[in-house]
Order: C-alpha cells, then structure tokens, then sequence
C-alpha cells in the first residue's frame, strides 16, 4: 500500500482555505485530513460539512479524510457524506452503535474507519474488521494540533499492524498527532502508512520541502 501524506487543515490559515489546500495539494500531499470538532467530545470547535462542500465547490478533487470528534456521530454522516468526504471516521466512544455508524458511511458511498485515543484499547476492532477501511490511531490526545506525539503509540501501531495483516483485509493504518520530519521514519517502521501532519507542515513556509523531506526520511 502506497504510503498517504495527509496534512491536517486544522493548522491551515482558515482564512484563506481554498488557497491553502490547493497549495499543499500541489506541494505532494495525497488526501487532506479534514478535522470536525464539537466542544464536547473534544473541548474545541472546528468545520463541518459545510466547509468540506466549500472545498469540493472550490475544486478540490483529492481525497477528503473526515475525522470526527463529535458525539453523537450518526446524524451528521449522511451530511459529510454529501459534502463530499471520501473517509469519515469516529471514535468508537462517541456512538451506541458503532457497527451501524460503520454500515451506513458504507452504505452512503465512503470509506469507513475507527480512530483509537491514546488510551482506547484496539478490542473495539474485533469484530468490525469487515466493516472498517481505516485504523486511526491518535498519537496525541485529541483536540488541538501542535501537541507532541505519544511514545506509547509505537507499540500500539505494531499492534494494530499485526490484526489488520492477520485479518487480510484492506485496511489503511493511519496516525494523527506530532507527526514531523524528525520521528516520521520510526512511525512507518511501526507499521502506518498514512501520516496526518498538521502544525509540521502549515507551520512552515516550504510545504514542498517538508513533504519532500517526509518521503525521504520513509525511504532511508
Ligand atoms: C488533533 C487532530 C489532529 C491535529 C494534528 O485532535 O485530530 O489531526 O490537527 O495536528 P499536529 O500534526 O500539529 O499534531
Ligand atoms: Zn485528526
């Protein structure tokens, strides 16, 4: 599986949104990470679908990964699903029904996925693994961008590496949370192959050059 660079726009000028994803599209990045926050489930507040439907009408055509922090979560997936998300994830605390929460992203179209907090145990994958196309393991506890990425969640991604490959199942392994240029080669070796980077990359002037900076620390 070819790896992903999904920089997250929760650390782009929002202000300028368009051109921003634009410019970090042509930078390389492959899919943009698309994170909605409620001030509940994470005590801050981000975009919705309204937003994502913006970047469609604007013409973004590359993949968007929506990562909701919301609780509960089923009654805006049919909207993200029209707001043209092409991933919705959630966490397995904020539904009742976690395999009906998987079904119906299917069910409209998307791909599905599950993210885990540092201290949510993997368990919850056991018996989805048929319904999920991405593991997102957070590797900050979520809310803001900026943190630094949790030690602990090295063993956890060699963890969730082992179930999906034993599973045979196509499923993506992806980390979000104080991914940069310096640690991003040891993640890989653990087992992700698609990388959310948010501060490391809006907050630097180059995106070009931390992207290509990325990929060559994955190919050392
Ligand atoms: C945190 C979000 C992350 C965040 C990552 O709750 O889910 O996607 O934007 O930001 P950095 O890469 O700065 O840790
Ligand atoms: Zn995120």
């Amino acid at each position: 599986m070819a790896d992903l660079i999904a920089p997250s726009i929760l650390s782009a000028d929002f202000a300028r949104l368009g051109e921003e994803v634009d410019n970090v599209l042509k930078a390389g990045a492959d899919i943009v990470h698309f994170d909605v926050m409620d001030n509940h489930f994470v005590p801050n507040l981000t975009i919705g679908p309204l937003v994502c439907e913006a970047l469609r009408k604007h013409g973004v055509t590359a993949p968007i990964d929506v990562h909701l922090m919301i609780d509960p979560v089923d009654r805006i997936i049919p909207d993200f699903a029209k707001a043209g998300a092409s991933y919705i994830t959630f966490h397995p605390e904020a539904s009742r029904h976690i395999d009906r929460s998987l079904q119906m992203i299917r069910d409209l179209g998307c791909k599905s996925g599950l993210v885990f907090n540092p201290a949510t145990p993997l368990t919850y994958l056991e018996h989805v693994l048929d319904k999920v196309d991405m593991v997102l393991l957070m590797s900050v506890n979520p809310g803001f961008g900026g943190q630094s990425f949790l030690p602990s969640a090295l063993p956890k991604l060699r963890q969730a590496r082992k179930i999906i490959d034993d599973s045979g199942f196509d499923i993506r392994l992806e980390i979000d949370g104080g991914v940069n240029t310096a640690n991003i080669r040891e993640i890989k070796a653990a087992g992700a192959d698609t990388f959310v980077a948010g501060s490391a990359i809006f907050g630097k002037p180059d995106y070009k050059a931390v992207i290509d900076e990325m990929r060559a620390e994955m190919a050392k």
